[in-house]
This record gives structure tokens, C-alpha cells and sequence, in this order.
């Protein structure tokens, strides 16, 4: 099995960073900050002779690791009651994938969430609307969401241990490996 993070913050060493490193320690991942590539917006070429591809970036490679793993843990700080604007572009750029007849079937998805104005009941929106629906549409199995209160950089790092949901999304990740 093999699993990557993708770490949505704009800061690579915050609370969404943490979480994901500790929400995978001693389970064999890779991890991209999507802070540290470049993506350009997704351009809708659908009514143009254009192709729905844009080699200019970093999407690309992202998508070849994307592809290699089984497992993929998203991961978001809140930012206006939904996800950032890093994970979402990188998200939007699926379509191209889609188009080129990229398969995402049966990838399982992990979702975890950071925010500090109660993120437990504001971002049901990002889980419900947003992630979910995204994967059905794209036949992926979502798996679930670690959803914690953290907004200082250190947060996540000066827990002494990760709260339940999160234990509880560790766990299923370390049963598949098994
Ligand atoms: C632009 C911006 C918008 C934010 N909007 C929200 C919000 O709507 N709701 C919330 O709970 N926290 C919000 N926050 C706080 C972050 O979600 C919080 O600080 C989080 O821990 C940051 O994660 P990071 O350390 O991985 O960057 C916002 C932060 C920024 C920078």
C-alpha cells in the first residue's frame, strides 16, 4: 500500500503539516506541501480546440505520485469556513486528469481539517458538500475526517496526543496496511 499526503496549508510547517505527520507516524507515506509547488488555476478549455492539459506546472508530477498511491490523506486548514485555496485548485485541476480518462476509481480518501472558529460544526460544508460529493462523482471511497481545533503554528505539535477521531482514522489507515 502506499499513501500520500498532501498537505493543503500555505504554511508548511503549521497545524495541517503536523497533523498529517503524526496522524502517519511509522507508516510508510509520501508528503507534498502544495505550498512548495506551483499550480496554476484550472482553465475550462471545453468550448475551445485547446487541450484540457496544462504542462506548465507542477500538476502533473503531483498527479504521477497521486496515481501511485493507494491511499490518499488530504489534508486542509480552514480558511472562510471551507478549504484552502491551494487544496481547492489542485482539486479543480482533477478535471483535467478526468478528461485525459485518468482513472481515480477506488483510491480511498482521507480528509483532515484544522481551524480555529469551531471546525467541528463549520466545516460539515467542506466534508459534506464538497469532499464527499467530489468523490462519489469520481468513484473514490471516502474513508472519513479528523477535524481538530488548532490556529497558532505549534498547535497540533504541543498536543500530547491526538484526540479520538483522529486516533480512530489512524487506526483504519494502519488496518489496511496490515
Ligand atoms: C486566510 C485565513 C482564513 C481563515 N479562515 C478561517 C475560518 O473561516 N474558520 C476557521 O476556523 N479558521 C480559519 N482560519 C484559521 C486557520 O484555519 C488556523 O489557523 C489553522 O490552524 C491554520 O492551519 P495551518 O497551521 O496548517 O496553516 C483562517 C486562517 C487564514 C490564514
Amino acid at each position: 500500500m502506499t499513501t500520500l499526503f498532501i498537505d493543503g496549508s500555505s504554511r508548511s510547517d503549521g497545524n495541517t503539516a503536523a497533523l498529517g505527520e503524526r496522524l502517519l507516524a511509522d507508516i510508510p507515506h509520501h508528503t507534498v506541501h502544495l505550498a512548495q509547488t506551483h499550480l496554476n488555476f484550472e482553465r475550462d478549455h471545453r468550448e475551445t480546440t485547446m487541450p484540457q492539459l496544462d504542462e506548465s506546472d507542477d500538476y502533473l508530477t503531483i498527479m504521477a505520485q497521486f496515481q501511485a498511491a493507494d491511499n490518499i490523506v488530504l489534508g486542509t486548514p480552514v480558511y472562510w469556513y471551507n478549504m484552502s485555496g491551494q487544496l481547492k485548485v489542485f482539486i479543480d485541476r482533477w478535471f483535467d486528469s478526468f478528461t485525459a480518462g485518468t482513472s481515480f476509481a477506488n483510491k480511498r480518501i482521507f480528509l483532515l481539517i484544522v481551524g480555529a472558529d469551531d471546525p467541528l460544526h463549520k466545516a460539515k460544508p467542506l466534508i459534506e458538500q464538497s469532499i464527499k460529493l467530489s468523490c462519489d462523482w469520481l468513484k473514490m471511497t471516502f474513508m472519513g475526517t479528523a477535524t481538530l481545533v488548532a490556529d497558532a503554528p505549534d498547535d497540533i505539535r504541543n498536543l500530547p496526543s491526538l484526540p479520538a477521531n483522529a486516533q480512530a482514522l489512524r487506526q483504519s489507515l494502519i488496518m489496511i496496511e496490515d
